[in-house]
C-alpha cells in the first residue's frame, strides 16, 4: 500500500478550498491517515523544497508557503501517488487537464493550490517532515 504526502496551501486555505479539494480525493476512494491545519516554518519551507534552491521561483515560494495556514495531509491507497498528481494536475494551470484541482481553480503556477508528493522517495520524506509516525492514523478501509 502506498502513501503520499498532500498539502494545501496559503492560497487553497484562504479561498476556502479545502472541503472541495478533500472531497475529490475522499470521492475517488483514497484513504485520509493524517491531516493537520498548521503554520510552515521558514526551516520547514527551507527542507520541504530544498530540491528547488537555487531556482528563480524559490524564494518567493517560500515566502508564500510560510504566508500562512496550510493543510498538511497523508492519503493512502495503490497508486496513490500516480492517482492523486492525476487529480491535481500539472503545475502550470495553463497545462492542467480539465477536471483537475488546478485547472478548475488555479490560474497562476504560483499559487497553484496544492502539492503533491511526485515519488515514493519524496512522499516519505515529505510525510516524515511534516508527521510523526505516531500522528499516521492505521485503520482498515472497508469499501
Ligand atoms: P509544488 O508542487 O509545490 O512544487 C514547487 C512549487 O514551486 C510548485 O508547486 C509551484 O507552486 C512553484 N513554482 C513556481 N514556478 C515554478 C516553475 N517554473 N516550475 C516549477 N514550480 C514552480
Amino acid at each position: 500500500m502506498e502513501q503520499t504526502f498532500l498539502m494545501v496551501k496559503p492560497d487553497g486555505v484562504q479561498r476556502g478550498l479545502i472541503g472541495e479539494i478533500v472531497s475529490r480525493f475522499e470521492k475517488k476512494g483514497l484513504q485520509l491517515v493524517a491531516a493537520k491545519f498548521m503554520l510552515v516554518s521558514r526551516e520547514l519551507a527551507e527542507r520541504h523544497y530544498a530540491e528547488h534552491e537555487g531556482k528563480p521561483f524559490y524564494p518567493p515560494l517560500l515566502d508564500f508557503i510560510t504566508s500562512g495556514p496550510v493543510f498538511a495531509m497523508v492519503w493512502q491507497g495503490d497508486h496513490v501517488i500516480a492517482l492523486t498528481r492525476a487529480l491535481i494536475g500539472k503545475t502550470d494551470a495553463r497545462d492542467a487537464a480539465p477536471g483537475t484541482i488546478r485547472s478548475d481553480f488555479a490560474v497562476h503556477t504560483n499559487f497553484n493550490l496544492i502539492h503533491g508528493s511526485d515519488s515514493p522517495e519524496n512522499a516519505e520524506r515529505e510525510i516524515n517532515l511534516f508527521f510523526e509516525q505516531k500522528e499516521l492514523v492505521a485503520y482498515e478501509k472497508s469499501i
